[in-house]
């Protein structure tokens, strides 16, 4: 695989990865000092001095990490120890040696893009490790919490349609189910609009009712399989008394809402008999999911005044108990290594993922890592782009927010860009594609 097809800012400055380089992740990193600002005075009040000194460490060094970015200087390896701390300065030893400059250094602007973003949210918590007693702190908290309270009416009306569908579901003929299935489906993919990374940092939430809009998005789907996915989980029904479905999580906030009523759906409709949650272990891109936010959503799902809704974190909160939903924390994910090197960097996890039935990877950066971040012609099938990495039949629900898209039919792409420069990178589009399926 050539590395000059790797999107990599240098080589293609002007590009969206050079402006998030450039623009955005200096944004998300003072918006990550601003909050440990905000939180100063609950340091002083439970740590009293030394919380106040742990702060102010934590913000120097994020201050340093902003500087070093923006002054494009070298990629430093990570300082404190962590359960990933050598393959990381493993990885960057690789890709300095990738470099044919004459200083031999990796830098923030000569370097893969994947790889620069990756780093700069393990450095954020690289920071904040080595600032105890705050170093459980997680400085994206907040926002994730704005995204879900602004967004809660549009939740609201999810868990009414949910509980109203559970209420009815045994008594759905195949193909009423069917479609219920497919409204879920789509009310997943657009909740991947709400991420907080692409807009800086800035709330992103979902006001409007999301089940109302779904015919008016559907020409905005791409690549579409979700037949697919209905056939395979119709097939294995039958056949298997255990369907595991695996949903490898992307963003906390309303798009998780979205995620956890389509797999209470899978349970409730017996599509499925359990689902696997795979999620981040340090905060990550800025909303994605972490232990914490999937338990602390769940909560206040459950404490909601609304009756429907929180009836819906009731059964969630049971799922978890009886095991049949299962969160499931690998380092693997907050690696900035590609999907196809998983069988070799976490063959633990990709043995994990084996006994799966279908996986579904949510969002645009579980697509850049599937697809290794490459500068795919958009005719690439899907499968090939995978390279190799097939652990079970897999799907990707995802709206578009990077400038790669594969397995589209020839002239697609080009007529797209025809009508619309920005296709690739304002999750306007949406796919569901998929490999290993009927
Ligand atoms: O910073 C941009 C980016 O890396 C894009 O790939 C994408 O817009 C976002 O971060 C992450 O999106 P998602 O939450 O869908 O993975
Ligand atoms: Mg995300």
């Amino acid at each position: 695989m050539l590395l000059s097809n790797i999107w990599c800012m240098r080589l293609f400055c002007r590009s969206f990865a050079y402006l998030t380089i450039k623009d955005r992740l200096p944004q998300i990193l003072t918006k990550a000092i601003d909050s440990l600002h905000r939180h100063k005075n609950e340091f002083f009040e439970k740590y009293g001095e030394e919380g106040m000194e742990a702060e102010k460490k934590a913000i120097s060094l994020l201050s340093k990490l902003r500087n070093e970015l923006q002054t494009d200087k070298p990629v430093t390896p990570l300082v404190e120890k962590y359960i990933d701390t050598d393959i990381w300065n493993q990885y960057l030893e690789y890709q300095q040696s990738l470099i044919s400059e004459s200083d031999g250094k990796a830098r923030w602007f000569y370097s893969p893009w994947l790889f620069v973003e990756c780093y700069m949210y393990r450095r954020i918590h690289d920071a904040i490790i080595q600032s105890p007693p705050i170093d459980y702190f997680d400085v994206f908290k907040e926002s994730k919490g704005q995204n879900f309270f602004e967004s809660q009416e549009s939740a609201v009306i999810l868990c009414t349609h949910l509980q109203q569908l559970k209420s009815r579901v045994g008594h759905l003929s195949r193909e009423q189910l069917r479609s219920e299935f497919f409204r879920l489906l789509q009310i997943s993919l657009w909740g991947n609009k709400c991420d907080l990374s692409l807009s800086g940092g800035e709330t992103s939430a979902q006001k409007s009712n999301l089940i109302n809009s779904l015919d008016d998005l559907k020409p905005f789907i791409l690549v579409n399989d979700m037949e697919r996915l209905w056939s395979l989980l119709c097939k294995e029904e039958e056949k298997a008394s255990a369907v595991r479905v695996a949903i490898v999580l992307d963003n906390s906030g309303f798009e998780l809402v979205t995620d956890l009523i389509l797999a209470d759906f899978l349970l409730s409709s017996k599509l499925a008999t359990e689902v696997h949650f795979y999620g981040k272990i340090i905060p990550w891109f800025v909303s994605d999911t972490t232990i914490h936010d999937f338990n602390w959503l769940i909560k206040q799902v459950k404490r909601s005044d609304h009756k429907w809704m929180s009836r819906c974190g009731g059964d969630w909160k049971n799922y978890v108990k009886m095991g049949r939903w299962v969160y499931v924390d690998h380092m693997f994910w907050t690696l900035p290594h590609e999907f196809s090197a998983m069988s070799q960097v976490a063959p633990d996890l990709y043995a994990e993922l084996q006994k799966a039935h279908l996986i579904l990877f949510k969002g645009d950066l579980n697509y850049r890592k599937l697809t290794g971040d490459r500068k795919w012609e958009f005719t690439v099938p899907f499968h090939q782009a995978l390279n190799g990495f097939h652990p079970a039949p897999l799907c990707s629900i995802r709206t578009l927010k990077a400038e790669i898209q594969v397995g589209l039919q020839p002239g697609q792409g080009e007529q797209l860009a025809a009508a619309d420069p920005s296709w690739l990178t304002m999750g306007k589009y949406g796919i569901f594609q998929s490999d290993g399926l009927l």
